[in-house]
């Protein structure tokens, strides 16, 4: 007896959809075709609605265990399932800052007890720690999903410099994330606002400064070739060095949403600061271009969840970064309602490619063998994202106003029903640590 069969419904991939039932046992998918199911413990018909791979978010920040205000692993997590996202992908700057055995065991024993969804973790990158790394993120059995570098200051306590990030390069052959901002650029435009708020924060880490970083990735990912996946590109300069180098070189890209749906036009103050910046309209339209164009491979929200608090402070003392681990699945599919995008490129975009590039060979694919992460959702008219939606324990967006898609009607994990329209049903399903498999 099956314990899950999901009847008729409009299964969508990269490749295009079929009308099928999925059947799942164990919390994996055990057939998928159209011959009578037979018997199971549920059964639920999906006619008329689409039948997608759970979203794999490979960039979060659930930050701050202890902390009553802030993000954890619960409440990152119940917002991520309600918003489709059933894996998600842990960065290492937060509490502990994630670079030896230990910081990885303690951050796994939080996520084990607490996460709704399943989840990877970074491991940082350090002058300390390339062996470490190695060790966490290589070998037959890998624990960490990459080595996460960040080549310039952004919140938290990492930040790699040249050399080290040579050492990592010649010593380490792990999938290295990016976040991709020149210190020394950085540098310069802090002396040149020196005492002074910059007009917006994007004149105070403008584009030179990600066209710094990914020129010396492309240097360095041809002398010692290994995959590179750059972390949020922003701007048009990162593509005019990429796209030169794109398939003739392992680097792929993330874009996150916001740099997709907001710009220096809109209005946030505080709550808009983030790292890379917010930029100019014309950016976020090239973002769209690009994405067009397929030069881009993975979403990923870059979550960064501070508080109300934090964000009220002044300009140079507010921390930078906003949740949006839950908005990713309202605001693609509302840009599929919309023409923006196909449904096919966003199960790419969304599950597909961030299994391919971290190596998740459960995940990412409605077919036998995979892990039962499944969304269920018709097709609905828009409706603008207010917060009282909103699961992250901040309990603030910065795409409330937007016009999107509700979140999806049904969302498992491993065969569970976790969340319904945006709703947690299940408290009690715990996620588990997904490592890659690297060929
Ligand atoms: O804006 C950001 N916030 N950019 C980052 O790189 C880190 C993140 C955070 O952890 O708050
Ligand atoms: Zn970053
Ligand atoms: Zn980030």
């Amino acid at each position: 007896m099956y314990d899950l069969v999901i009847e008729d419904g409009t299964l969508i991939s990269g490749k295009g959809r079929r009308v099928a039932d999925i059947c799942v046992e164990d919390g994996k998918i055990v057939y998928i075709g159209s011959r009578p199911a037979g018997p199971a413990r549920q059964k639920i018909s999906a006619i008329g609605r689409f039948v997608v791979p759970g979203f794999i978010d490979t960039h979060v920040h659930f930050r701050d265990p202890g902390h009553p205000a802030k993000e954890d692993w619960h409440s990152g997590s119940r917002a991520a399932v309600s918003g489709g996202v059933t894996t998600v992908c842990d960065m290492p700057n937060t509490r502990p800052p994630t670079l030896t055995r230990g910081d990885f065991a303690e951050k796994r024993a939080l996520a084990e007890a607490r996460s709704l969804a399943d989840f990877g973790i970074w491991v940082g990158a350090a002058a300390s720690n390339v062996d470490e790394a190695r060790a966490l993120a290589e070998g037959d059995a890998p624990l960490a999903c990459g080595i996460k570098v960040f080549m310039g200051a952004s919140t938290g306590p990492l930040l790699v410099d040249d050399a080290t990030l040579v050492r990592f390069f010649e010593q380490t052959r792990a999938l290295m994330g990016v976040h991709a901002e020149d210190e020394r650029v950085l540098e310069r435009y802090r002396e040149v606002w020196a005492g002074r708020t910059p007009p917006t924060h994007h004149d105070s880490r403008p584009a030179d400064a990600a066209r710094a970083a990914v020129a010396r990735l492309v240097e360095l990912t041809r002398a010692y070739p290994r995959p590179v996946h750059v972390c949020h590109v922003s701007t048009s300069a990162e593509f005019e060095v990429l796209e030169p180098v794109r398939g003739a070189l392992p680097i792929t890209t993330e874009v996150s949403p916001h740099h997709l749906w907001l710009s220096t036009e809109n209005d946030l103050g505080n709550f808009g600061k983030v790292n890379p910046p917010i930029r100019p309209e014309v950016e976020r339209r090239a973002m769209w271009a690009a994405l067009k164009r397929g030069l881009i491979d993975t979403v990923g929200s870059d979550h960064a969840p501070h508080t109300r608090e934090e964000k009220a402070l002044d300009y140079a003392q507010a921390p930078s970064g906003m949740p949006g681990v839950e908005t990713i699945f309202p605001l693609l599919v509302g840009a599929v309602k919309q023409g923006r995008v196909g449904l096919e490129r966003v199960v790419q975009l969304c599950a597909e490619n961030p299994a391919r590039i971290f190596g998740f060979t459960d995940k990412g694919h409605l077919d036998v063998g995979f892990d039962a992460d499944i969304l269920v959702f018709a097709e609905k008219e828009l409706v603008r994202f207010t917060a009282a939606q909103v699961l992250s324990r901040v309990g603030w967006s910065p795409f409330v106003g937007q016009k999107v898609a509700p979140k999806p009607e049904r969302v498992y994990a491993g065969g569970r029903l976790v969340a319904e329209s945006g709703s947690i049903v299940d408290e009690a399903r715990r996620g588990r640590l997904v490592t890659p498999t690297r060929s």
